[in-house]
């Protein structure tokens, strides 16, 4: 089982991001990544119409003989991971709880902010997560739903990209937050901009490097890890493809993807 590919899914190609950290620190893993490309963005969609998009992706990666999956995409993670966990006995882990114990390593974290999908919000995974860890902390959840299309259009250092921060920005600093989670797979690409428009006493924490770090662990928890001497490989499959999904990955994974594979996914 050790041998056989990690499966990552998103609901685009945003969840590249997650690619890029778990190749940095396991660089000896292959990567079979779906992104359901042909019904993003999740963050907009329904509770219950996530889930099925949710468990269509997991058994499309099981059908490929996966040893474990990443729900790189915080939406699917906050609505569909319970029910993935009771559905599936592959591993399969999401970014949410790695997220919230990143934040909550820095003992002093009292007002923590989070920018996320709409769905991601108004699910309050994150912010029950939290709640339950620590007690007395003031979360603030705030709703970025521009962010995605922004940085799809490459706009990240473009002003207006930093007029919305600013506005999605501002009640997160007027309540003094000492930590921002950036829960949504395209928000690391933002960090120099939000470095810049944040007070500089603010941490970030990002849910793809967290969820990197977090699988290492459960891996070697499980010895699982790919015992090979060769860099792994990375095969991507999208449930549509277009030249501005290829333009996509290649912005996101800073080299190109290779091949890209056409996945159908069923019920
Ligand atoms: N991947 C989604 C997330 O992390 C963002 C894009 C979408 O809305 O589909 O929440």
């Amino acid at each position: 089982m050790n041998s056989a590919p990690l499966g990552i899914f998103d609901s685009g190609v945003g969840g590249l991001t997650v690619v890029r950290a778990v190749q940095e620190l396991l660089p000896s893993e292959d990567i079979l990544y779906l992104g359901d490309t042909a019904r993003l963005p999740y963050g907009s969609k329904s509770p219950e119409t996530i889930r099925q998009f949710a468990d269509e992706d997991v058994r499309f990666l099981i059908s490929k003989g996966v040893k474990a999956v990443v729900v790189a995409c915080n939406t699917a993670t906050a609505h569909a991971l319970p029910q993935l966990h009771q559905q599936y006995r592959v591993p399969i882990i999401g970014v949410i709880q790695p997220g919230v114990e990143a934040v909550l390593e820095d003992a002093g974290a009292a007002r923590i902010g989070i920018i996320a999908t709409r769905g991601t919000i108004r699910s309050h995974a994150y912010q029950h997560a939290l709640a339950q860890k620590r007690t007395g902390l003031l979360i603030h959840g705030q709703a970025a739903p521009l962010l995605v299309p922004l940085v799809e259009e490459n706009w990240i250092g473009h002003p207006a990209t930093r007029e919305v921060l600013k506005t999605y920005l501002n009640p997160l600093i007027d309540r003094g937050i000492d930590t921002l989670m950036l829960a949504c797979t395209h928000y690391p690409l933002l960090i120099p901009v939000l470095k810049d428009l944040l007070p500089g006493d603010v941490r970030l924490v990002d849910s793809a490097t967290t969820c990197a770090e977090h699988l290492k662990r459960e891996l070697t928890r499980l010895e699982l890890l790919a015992s090979r001497e060769r860099e792994g490989t990375l095969e991507l499959h999208l449930t549509d493809l277009s030249e501005q999904f290829e333009d996509l990955a290649r912005q996101f994974l800073k080299k190109s993807p290779g091949r890209i594979h056409r996945a159908v996914l069923g019920p």
